[in-house]
């Protein structure tokens, strides 16, 4: 795989994108913050007091809602534990400050489905149950088995290529029915079941507390539209799975991570499939951009 350059930036998403990136120079956003849940990463510190965090997460946004094009997308990813439900809503009650809310996703990563409920389904011989179940010693709290996804725009009115990521019909009769293009496939809807790939070994393949899979930024950018797509950011990047995803359409990408093994990582993952990485660093002396923001709202 040769596309173009992905641009692998060490340092503070937040100083980086003001001094690295101009205003309306991104078209698709996405990305996993961390969660504020006390998840141990390398550098990070991932148990801030939560309005701390909640200002932090208003100071990036503000920062994305800057670099976002007018027609742009951001897809972020927000998790949850047992124990601390709200993280997702309280997140995206920031964002909002900034964007609007046009979808919400739910990143099904395992699922139940039995056939004494389902009834009588074509192709569906036995209970499915796929995906990983952690075991949890609770009696007040369920398996978490799924994440969002908020899909936020400037305006909550930006195309989609609902095809793109779409699913064949099942009653064929419907493909001339339903469809004026007679192409065999629907809009998927906002379930997405991603599961992570297999692995041998954790720390070798997975070097990371909280990655999502590559699937999860493909869907999202096939979504939005990949010949709409100039450049693509992720300001948290980890180990560059959005880079990833995003080189691997042919676009050019920018990360930012603030730790240089997960850095690092990224860029190793990238080289390995082919990626032309370039990696720099976030420049404290370069003079930051001063456009204004998007004005929610604004025309
Ligand atoms: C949830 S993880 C993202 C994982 C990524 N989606 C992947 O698949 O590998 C959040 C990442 O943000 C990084 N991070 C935390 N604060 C940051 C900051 N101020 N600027 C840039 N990266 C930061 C953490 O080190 C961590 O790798």
């Amino acid at each position: 795989m040769k596309g173009p350059e992905i641009c692998l930036y060490l340092g503070d998403c937040i100083g980086g994108m003001q001094r690295h990136l101009a205003a309306c120079s991104v078209d698709v956003v996405v990305t996993s913050p961390p969660y504020n849940l006390g998840i141990r990463y390398g550098t990070h510190d991932d148990s801030a007091p939560r309005e701390e965090y909640l200002a932090w997460c208003g100071e990036w946004g503000s920062e994305l809602s800057r670099v976002l094009s007018s027609g742009g997308s951001l897809f972020l990813n927000v998790g949850s534990k047992p124990t601390d439900p709200g993280v997702p809503f309280q997140v995206l009650n920031v964002l909002l400050q900034h964007f609007t809310l046009q979808n919400v996703f739910h990143w099904v990563k395992s699922i139940a489905i039995l056939q004494s409920e389902v009834g009588r389904y074509p192709g569906l011989t036995d209970d499915l149950v796929v995906g990983h179940y952690k075991p949890i010693n609770s009696r007040r709290f369920v398996n978490d088995c799924h994440e969002y996804v908020f899909h936020l725009t400037h305006r909550g009115d930006v195309p989609l290529d609902r095809l793109a990521v779409g699913v064949p019909y099942r009653d064929k009769s419907n493909v001339a029915r339903w469809n004026s293009a007679g192409k065999d496939l629907h809009c998927r809807g906002n379930t997405w079941f991603l599961p992570y790939p297999t692995i041998q070994s954790r720390n070798r393949e997975r070097p990371h507390p909280a990655s999502f899979p590559p699937s999860l930024p493909d869907r999202c950018l096939r979504l939005h539209g990949v010949e709409r797509v100039e450049a693509v950011l992720d300001p948290f990047m980890g180990i560059g799975n959005t880079a990833i995803a995003a080189s691997a359409l042919g676009l050019f990408c920018i990360g930012f991570e603030i730790d240089s093994d997960y850095r690092d990582e990224a860029a190793a993952r990238l080289t390995e499939v082919g990626g032309i990485v370039r990696k720099e660093s976030v420049d404290p002396h370069r003079e930051p951009h001063s456009e204004t923001p998007h004005e929610k709202g604004a025309k």
